[in-house]
């Protein structure tokens, strides 16, 4: 593997519209991150991704983008991110602006233009149908409900979105349209970016010619999973556009990717691979259904570990992975993956511990670093997620009542991490003195920064804990390049694993609030890290306390 800038890293992940409000109006803007740069610099992150701030209706908060070239003005101008990108050189940070270029806005201009030429130019920057009454070109489900198709307006033709219909997809098939991007990439990074996120790229290749796939829901329609499964070459695409734009800039790129095959990862991640890195997603699809939120089974500990592993197992040394607990798209971590009634300082320590010491770069979701929770809803009203609104439908036509469709959509709607960045205990969490956007979570009082960085005890200082031991001189070849093998695989609620690099370190956590034995393989040199005061020890049993999370240096074996 080729060693690269971006290896040792640490990233953490912006939303701007909830991290912090400079102006009052209760949307966090750019001049609103560039204030809280040294919180992030103290924290130790290195490479900051905001999802999308650019010009946009925010039909799906920003991933429906009506102008690349600008930044909307609910977020600031130009100028305040360009200042934004040299404050964050000053610090050696990293600004990644988030890409998403297989669909647009309805408002774009391109799409505008398509309206009103529909054979012209513009119209091959989309997928047009035209229209058959009682009819549509294709039966596929898009990912926020409904068909996958709508009418052009003032046209006789139909579009595709397989998200939102306020999101156009683009036609990559067209060499002009791909030109149009590569130019606004490149646009972008001589603008000093780091790189890109890069947003929902599977569905960019589309399998043709468009056709139905069997129905999966009564509705009749597929899901478009049927038809990614089907499509290929998405390769020809990746790599002109890596080719054409990142590879010359050196620049960081992490693929939100999913339905990759198994046997494309090298082609992915690997050495000149498409992308510098992707996404794990295993532990967020566990338990995942076809019918919807309100099927999905949840996840216990055993399984948690078992998709860590296994996505570890699949990457190997091929390249790395970004690991995540969370994102924008995702519940809190913390409140999905810890067992209901034991989150707690201890067992949000215990998850932090065992994530971010995988074999990967570790990214950190806003507010993840102080235990951010679910929050609480008490009526569909209160929902903006245009996902978590379809799946309360959807939930609701399959016969759960509102009560418990509610409970399916406070369990996974992406409003769970998308309330505002808990600051302090002041009113709104310190987010904003106007309205917030989007409703706080009211255990800010508990849960906030400005109690946390005074706190050793914090979930915020653990963190800060982990990233400096990233980074230390001592341990730091170990746990960026170190192998990782899972130990003690088949323990129930316990996960285990070695990073064996020019150092041995176990990583071990008790994943449950009963205590828990474990004997050594063999004696341990130092601890370096300890989510509890002491260690209860005999030779080399040691009884874990519950949620009790250690990083042990191990004495090398001959
Ligand atoms: C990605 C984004 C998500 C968005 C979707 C459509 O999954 O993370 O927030 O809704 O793409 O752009
Ligand atoms: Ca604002």
């Amino acid at each position: 593997m080729t060693r690269k800038w971006w290896h040792d890293k640490v990233a953490y992940q912006i939303y701007p519209k909830s991290f912090y409000d400079s102006n009052g109006d209760g949307i966090g803007d750019i001049p609103g991150i560039i204030s809280k740069l040294d919180y992030l610099q103290n924290l130790g992150v290195d490479i900051i991704w905001l999802s999308p701030c650019y010009q946009s209706p925010l039909a799906d908060q920003g991933y429906d983008i009506s102008d690349y070239y600008n930044i909307d003005p609910r977020f600031g101008t130009m100028e305040d991110m360009e200042q934004l990108i040299s404050e964050a050189k000053k610090r050696n940070m990293y600004i990644l602006m988030d890409l998403v270029i297989n669909h647009c806005s309805d408002e774009h201009e391109w799409f505008q233009k398509a309206c009103q030429d529909p054979d012209g130019k513009y119209g091959n920057f989309f997928y047009l149908r035209d229209k058959k009454e009682g009819e549509l070109p294709t039966n596929w489900r898009s990912y926020f409900g409904g068909p996958a198709w709508d009418d052009l307006p003032g046209t006789d033709k139909q579009y595709l979105h397989v998200f939102h219909k306020k999101q156009p997809d683009l036609n990559w098939e067209n060499p002009e349209l791909r030109e149009e991007v590569y130019k606004n990439i490149n646009w972008w990074l001589d603008k000093g970016l780091g790189g890109f996120r890069i947003d929902a790229i599977i569905n960019i290749k589309k399998a043709l010619p468009l056709r139905s796939y069997a129905p999966d829901r009564e509705d009749g329609l597929c899901s478009i999973h049927s038809m990614l499964q089907e499509a290929t070459g998405i390769g020809t695409f990746l790599e002109e556009m890596r080719d054409r734009t990142f590879q010359k800039y050196d620049a960081f790129t992490v693929g939100e990717v999913f339905d990759e095959k198994p046997e494309e990862i090298q082609d992915f991640i690997g050495d000149n691979g498409y992308f510098s890195s992707i996404f794990d997603f295993n532990e967020a699809l566990f338990g995942g259904s076809e019918k919807g939120w309100y099927d999905a089974k949840p996840i216990t500990p055993d399984d948690y570990k078992k998709c860590c592993f296994e996505a570890q197992a699949k990457v190997k040394n091929i390249g790395f992975l970004s690991n995540i607990i969370e994102n924008h798209d995702e519940p809190r971590g913390v409140s999905r993956y810890i067992p209901e009634g034991d989150c707690c300082i201890e067992s949000k320590k215990m998850l932090a511990a065992l994530n971010f010491m995988l074999r990967g770069l570790p990214f950190i979701y806003q507010g993840q670093e102080l235990g951010m929770e679910n929050a609480p809803i008490s009526s569909i009203d209160e929902v903006d997620d245009i996902s978590a609104l379809n799946e309360y439908e959807n939930a609701r036509n399959a016969g759960l009542s509102s009560a418990e469709a509610l409970n399916v959509i406070s369990r996974f709607s992406r409003d769970n991490a998308r309330t505002p960045m808990q600051w302090s205990d002041e009113a709104n969490a310190g987010f904003t003195t106007g309205t917030p956007w989007l409703k706080v979570n009211p255990n800010y009082v508990f849960i906030n920064a400005k109690a946390q960085i005074t706190d050793s005890d914090s979930v915020f200082n653990f963190y800060k804990q982990l990233i400096a031991l990233r980074k230390s001189p001592v341990y730091k070849e170990t746990i960026v390049y170190g192998e990782l093998e899972p130990l003690w695989a088949e323990r129930h609620n316990l996960m285990a694993y070695y990073r064996k690099g020019d150092k041995t370190l176990l990583v071990v956590g008790n994943y449950q609030k009963e205590e828990q034995d474990i004997v050594l393989p063999a004696a341990y040199k130092n601890i370096l890290l300890n989510n509890y005061a002491d260690i209860a020890e005999e030779n080399l049993t040691i009884r874990l306390y519950g949620y009790q999370v250690l990083i042990l240096e191990m004495e090398r074996e001959s």
